[in-house]
């Protein structure tokens, strides 16, 4: 379990906290969609619900982040790492750099576990299956598209099989055929007792995919609830998030005194 409590941040150099009272509570197997605005505070909330804010980049919070009971403000850098990991949304920010293939890119995180080779070469392997990259596995991670690096990017994260994930959109660069590819890939990932915690835009990714939504504005939690509770409430629009397609078709379909579970009956039945 990941938890945030009473969680409020503050960048170093900057006088003004942008996250306020935060409580959030990740158990394992979870998947909880983060939603809200531009500059709500999304990216800074992943930061610190990863550890990586204050511990590598500094700023002061007050409250605790807790992984598996453990207070991540005690854990090395490293310790940190085997329990949580972050996906960037812009790929060039998580690659590593030195690796001449993709195949060694992906391998990177499993050997840096201290894995041995038969194992990560293994979940390696199972990582590019699970999100097609079979053909790029030669290639040089420096020289792909967006969307291939965000791919590779998520892959890599898979391969270390993390029992919590924080992603900050990570279909951002992706085309409708990539982002099904990473739900199903998180969607498995859960079912091993991964916990995740996704920032997106597309709310018809997380509409399919999360348990819970938690709706960010200001640096303050504004709504937080079962998915579909969330997306069903007007103070969402008000928010400038945009509900996924199912809820905007179920409330014009009730607009028109229409029954909106047509709708959800006609997904179930496309999904089937
Ligand atoms: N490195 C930083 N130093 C100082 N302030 C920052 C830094 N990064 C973000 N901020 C500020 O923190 C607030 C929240 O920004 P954040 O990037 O977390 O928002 P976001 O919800 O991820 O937005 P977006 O949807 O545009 O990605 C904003 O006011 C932003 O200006
Ligand atoms: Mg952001």
């Amino acid at each position: 379990m990941l938890q945030l409590s009473g969680v409020s941040y503050r960048y170093a150099g900057y006088s003004n906290e942008v996250l306020h009272d935060i409580d959030l509570r990740l158990d394992d197997g979870e998947i909880i969609g983060l939603v809200g605005p531009n500059e709500a505070g999304k990216s800074t909330l992943c930061l610190v619900a990863s550890g990586l804010a204050p511990a590598s980049i500094g700023g002061s919070l007050r409250g605790s982040l807790t992984l598996d009971g453990v207070p991540a403000a005690g854990l090395a850098t490293h310790k940190l790492a085997e329990r949580v990991v972050i996906g960037f949304q812009n790929p060039n920010t998580q690659r590593s750099g030195i690796a001449a293939t993709v195949f060694e890119e992906i391998a990177l995180g499993p050997m840096n576990l201290g894995l041995p080779v038969a194992e990560t070469v293994e979940r390696t392997r199972a990582a590019i299956a699970r999100l097609r990259l079979d053909d790029l596995i030669r290639r040089d991670p420096q020289r792909l598209s967006g969307g291939q690096a965000q791919l590779v990017g998520i892959a890599s994260l898979l391969a270390m099989q993390p029992r919590h994930v924080i992603l900050d959109e990570p279909t951002a660069q992706l085309d409708p055929a990539g982002t099904r590819l990473v739900g199903e890939a998180l969607r498995a990932l859960a079912t091993t007792g991964t916990s995740l915690l996704i920032a997106e835009h597309k709310t018809d990714l997380l509409d399919g995919l999360c348990s819970r939504i938690i709706a960010i504005d200001g640096g303050r939690i504004i709504l937080d609830g079962p998915t579909a509770t969330v997306f069903d409430d007007p103070r969402l629009a008000a928010l400038g998030v945009e509900p996924p397609a199912r809820a905007r078709l179920v409330r014009a379909l009730g607009n028109r005194g229409l029954e909106g579970s047509i709708v959800e009956d006609a997904i179930a039945g496309a999904a089937s």
